[in-house]
């Protein structure tokens, strides 16, 4: 099971061409990315490569089904 970060997106400034490796776990200090604390579980971070520097959203709750973009879903919870 994910943890839920929180029941809402992470808005992040990112970079074109730059990689971002989006927490799927739920269990990283620094959301919306991994920072480790994902190896006591079977989780892995997802990369996500910025095709253009834009503010993008980034699912926090960890149950949308269009990873690491937010689609909603945390409206259900
Ligand atoms: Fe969640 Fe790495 S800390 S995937
Ligand atoms: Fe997870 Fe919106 S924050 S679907």
């Amino acid at each position: 099971m994910t943890t839920i970060a929180q029941k809402a997106p992470y808005g992040v400034d990112v970079e074109a061409g730059k990689s971002y490796w989006w927490c799927s776990c739920g269990l990283s200090k620094n959301q919306p990315f991994c920072d480790g604390s994902h190896k006591p579980t079977h989780f892995m971070p997802l990369e996500y490569k910025a095709e253009k520097s834009e503010k993008v959203w980034l699912c926090g709750c960890k149950q949308t089904s269009r990873k690491p973009a937010c689609d909603g879903s945390h409206k259900q919870l």
